[in-house]
């Protein structure tokens, strides 16, 4: 992954996820994206007392990446205190920049899996399937 391993982009995720705003769910996600330009974009979840105004911390990270010109994604970690996996919605927000992606899974105590989007995502809804009549 370029001059960053693994490791260093959990640990990237890992310091965002101490940002978390999560007093509902007390549910502490964080996430770093790297880019293929070797930069890595970090995001943390953001809760609300409004529930559905909430936003997931791969979708943090990924915003602020293509916000700041940045869409060409090698690779996403995650870390929440039991490696839960990232939810539908960051799937098809993932998909739709980076159907390849490295997605890397880790929870508090060092454990770790990887996989990628196209595996979390198979049969994903892209550009191509809108047709007009
Ligand atoms: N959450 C994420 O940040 N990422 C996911 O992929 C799963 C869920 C957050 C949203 C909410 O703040 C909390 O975890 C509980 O759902």
């Amino acid at each position: 992954m370029g001059r960053f391993s693994e490791a260093e982009l959990i640990a990237a995720a890992q310091a965002a996820r101490a940002r978390s705003y999560s007093p509902y769910s007390h549910y502490a996600v964080g996430a770093a994206v790297l880019t293929r330009s070797e930069q890595i974009f970090t995001g943390c979840n953001i809760e609300n007392a409004s529930y559905g105004a909430t936003v997931c911390a791969e979708r943090v990270a990924i915003w602020k990446a293509i916000s700041e010109g940045e869409r060409d994604f090698e690779a996403i970690a995650i870390v929440t205190i039991n490696g839960g996996s990232p939810c539908g919605i960051c799937r098809q927000v993932m998909a739709e920049f980076a159907p390849a992606m490295k997605v890397i899974i880790a929870d508090t105590s060092g454990n770790m899996r990887v996989t990628t989007v196209k595996d979390l995502l198979p049969d994903r809804f892209a550009m191509e399937d809108l047709t007009s009549e």
